[in-house]
């Protein structure tokens, strides 16, 4: 995954944990560079590394890192260079997962090799059914956070409910999403 992603854990880490714990984070994880490159591409082990450091050095476990990690990134990208595009994708947290696909696409103008996953959406039960696709395994518990991260940026109370499951054997991940304004429930 591109450098930027692994900077935003050494963001959060060092922000929420401090500078020290972050290099024990990539001591734990076996990274030796001082610092990541946005613009450049690293192999996905080191990205999974470091997650897994996290929970190690933090003694979290990792599904709640990676959920934590996902709320955290939406504010990190909102304020990032790239927060416009993604503020210009949606008005709110339903809009915004129906335009995640063409979010990432516009990304990809400026980051050619992004891998990005794909996201479908249709109305169930009051809210949205949420599919997502990766060819990446174990992410489920980052894209609650990120899910619950958007209903931040609107004000909404989201919540979000696991429907199937890769690691269950189901074909792709899918999700539940109910959105409300956060006032008045
Ligand atoms: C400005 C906003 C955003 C930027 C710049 C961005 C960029 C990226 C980048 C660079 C990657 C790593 C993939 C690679 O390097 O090949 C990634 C992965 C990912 N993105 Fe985004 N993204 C943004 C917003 C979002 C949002 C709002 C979601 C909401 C669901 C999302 C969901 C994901 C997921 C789940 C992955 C993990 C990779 C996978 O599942 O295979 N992203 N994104």
């Amino acid at each position: 995954m591109y450098g930027m992603v692994n900077q935003a854990i050494e963001a959060m880490v060092t922000e929420k944990f401090g500078a020290e714990k972050w290099e024990l984070v990539k001591a734990r994880a076996g990274v030796d560079e001082p610092t990541f490159v946005a613009m450049k591409q690293y192999p996905d082990s080191v990205t999974y590394a470091l997650a897994g450091a996290v929970a190690e050095v933090l003694e979290l476990p990792l599904p709640g890192v990676l959920r934590a990690f996902g709320v955290y990134w939406i504010e990190y990208a909102r304020r990032g260079p790239w927060g416009k595009i993604m503020m210009a994708a949606g008005h709110g947290t339903y809009e915004l997962l129906a335009a995640l696909d063409q979010m990432h696409a516009r990304i990809a103008v400026s980051f050619p090799e992004l891998r990005p996953p794909s996201f479908r959406v249709e109305p169930r039960d009051g809210g949205v059914l949420l599919e997502y696709r990766s060819e990446r395994p174990g992410l489920s518990p980052f894209v609650i956070g990120l899910v619950e991260g958007i209903g931040t940026l609107y004000d909404e109370r989201v919540e979000v409910e696991q429907v199937t499951s890769r690691e269950a054997g189901a074909p792709f991940d899918s999700f539940l999403v109910r959105a409300a304004p956060a006032k008045g429930g």
